[in-house]
């Protein structure tokens, strides 16, 4: 039977505006696809909306009515994560990316070739990932065949929307956490996308499956050429298979990337024969290109310290970024500039890049993506007042990177990322009211009590102005942003399935 909400909603329209009802209906079906939305209807008009879609006297229709302080709003959407590095949430920020790898992240993620301890780990880091809202996750497992099965049974029997991949690294790592060969790497690849294919759907026919694989070299540095050269090959032959990677996220990174893949030494055109091409050849993402692992589902991490004929390659060649500013900022790698790419209408995503990032939520990488582009929007020389280059990244935009933006890096634009007819139902139920017990957040609820807001006359916020409902709800939006947890997210929903939130019981 169809489920019905009723109750304030938001939901990004583009990358500059975002629509928000404080009573909209909205009914979901079986399948946890959105059938319809009405945005405004008052509570005397209900009676007559459901009649109107035949829904009035069926005692099966199942109505969840929100409360003043609550709102629905679509799921995040993390383009970039590391699962096996949540133990080392809030370690090793005394380095950057290099050091940081070899002294924190390789020792911990070596110990996933222990099943047991992979389970047990996994099963905690997906579970606390849902909770923070986040309904659709780019996961990066280990190097480990066995391990980044076990991630992706855990994520499907969980629920979660994801794409999974295990790593290729067969240079540049140590001793103890390096795959023998690229023969070995490849094969052990090819057998997880096997494996994660067989699981079952759990989608209708128009949905892409619920858990996808994602072709993962690491990064440029820990794959060989004739190991790109063959994952190169298995994206040719399989189009609709997605790619993650990492790009430009350190000087040191950079510069070594480019001692070991020299412009002479990459394949020779003619893939990568265009103009835009020839010139982005010697850099970054020349290297990914050369080896055909630059398209329109491949996502790449950070982006950082891209040049200007790069970004123009990655457009051309209609590439996601993540902006994973949380990161950025704990391992010093820098303020990624994402207002040009967003001018230049590359497709961006956000990225909590666990555990260079200190925090598995989406919320935390909104509130730094939004400092970021101030700090970048101070140092520039010019105040422009049009486009994103140089200026803050404003609420709208935010919201559209967190769901929307990041459903567009992960080719899912089409089932995911809005609250609208034919979309599925990847939502969450988020309460700024006191009772979720967030002390950071002013509850909306206090608002009505203390006379702040629409109803607070001279006193109220606005310098007495008054609020429109709209306006309200709009400031609630922006407080959840900047001070919500998840203890302000009480369910979690991905395709119409209660899957994760405070209310969430297994
Ligand atoms: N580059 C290669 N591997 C990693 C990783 O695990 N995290 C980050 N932030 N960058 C990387
Ligand atoms: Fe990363």
């Amino acid at each position: 039977m169809p489920r019905l909400f009723y109750g304030a909603l938001i939901t990004p329209s583009s990358l500059t505006e975002y629509f928000a009802s404080p009573r909209a209906l909205l009914c979901v079906l079986d399948t946890g696809m959105i059938a319809w939305v009405v945005d405004d209807v008052p509570p005397s008009e209900l009676q007559n909306e459901l009649a109107r879609h035949g829904l009035l006297d069926d005692p099966n229709v199942d109505i969840v009515e929100l409360k003043t302080g609550e709102f629905l709003m679509p799921g995040f959407v993390d383009t970039h994560t590391h699962a096996p590095q949540v133990p080392n949430l809030g370690s090793g920020q005394q380095h950057e990316l290099l050091d940081w790898l070899s002294e924190v992240t390789f020792p911990m993620e070596a110990r996933f070739s222990d099943l047991s301890f992979a389970r047990t780990a996994y099963e905690t880091a997906v579970r606390r990932i849902i909770d923070c809202g986040t309904t659709t996750c780019c996961y990066y497992g280990t190097l480990h065949l066995e391990a980044t099965k076990v991630l992706a049974d855990i994520v499907h029997s969980h629920g979660q929307r994801a794409f999974v991949g295990k790593c290729n690294m067969n240079r540049e790592c140590p001793d103890y956490y390096i795959e023998p060969s690229a023969e070995d790497s490849l094969s052990a690849t090819r057998s997880l996308i096997s494996h994660i294919r067989s699981l079952p759907p759990s989608c209708p026919p128009n949905v892409p499956p619920l858990v996808q694989p994602i072709l993962t070299p690491r990064f440029a540095i820990s794959c060989t050429p004739d190991l790109l050269s063959s994952l190169g090959e298995l994206a040719r032959s399989d189009p609709n298979l997605a790619i993650q990677t990492h790009i430009s996220e350190n000087p040191s990174e950079v510069a070594y990337t480019k001692t070991l893949f020299p412009k002479e030494t990459l394949p020779p055109p003619p893939y990568a024969a265009s103009a835009v091409s020839q010139k982005a050849r010697g850099t970054y993402a020349g290297v990914y290109d050369a080896y055909e692992l630059l398209r329109h589902n491949t996502i790449l991490a950070h982006g950082v310290h891209l040049e200007e004929a790069e970004m123009e390659l990655i457009k051309a060649r209609k590439a996601g970024v993540s902006h994973c500013p949380t990161s950025n900022f704990n391992l010093s790698s820098g303020c990624a500039k994402i207002g040009e790419l967003l001018d230049k209408e590359i497709k961006v995503g956000l990225g909590t890049d666990v555990s260079g990032g200190f925090a598995p939520s989406i919320l935390r990488a909104v509130q730094d993506a939004s400092i970021c582009s101030k700090v970048v929007a101070m140092s520039a020389p010019d105040k422009p007042t049009r486009g994103f280059a140089n200026r803050q990244l404003p609420i709208a935009t935010l919201l559209y990177l967190a769901t929307l933006g990041g459903a567009h890096v992960c080719g899912l634009e089409r089932a995911i990322g809005k609250l609208s007819p034919e979309y599925a139902f990847d939502a969450l139920v988020v309460s700024v009211r006191t009772d979720a017990g967030n002390p950071a957040v002013w509850g909306a609820d206090l608002d009505a009590k203390v006379h702040v807001g629409a109803s607070g006359g001279e006193f109220g916020r606005e310098g007495g102005r008054g609020k429109t409902e709209t306006e309200e709800l709009e400031g609630m939006l922006e407080r959840f942003l900047f001070c919500g947890d998840d203890r302000n997210i009480r369910r979690v929903y991905v395709q119409g399935r209660l899957v994760g939130g405070k209310e969430y019981k297994m």
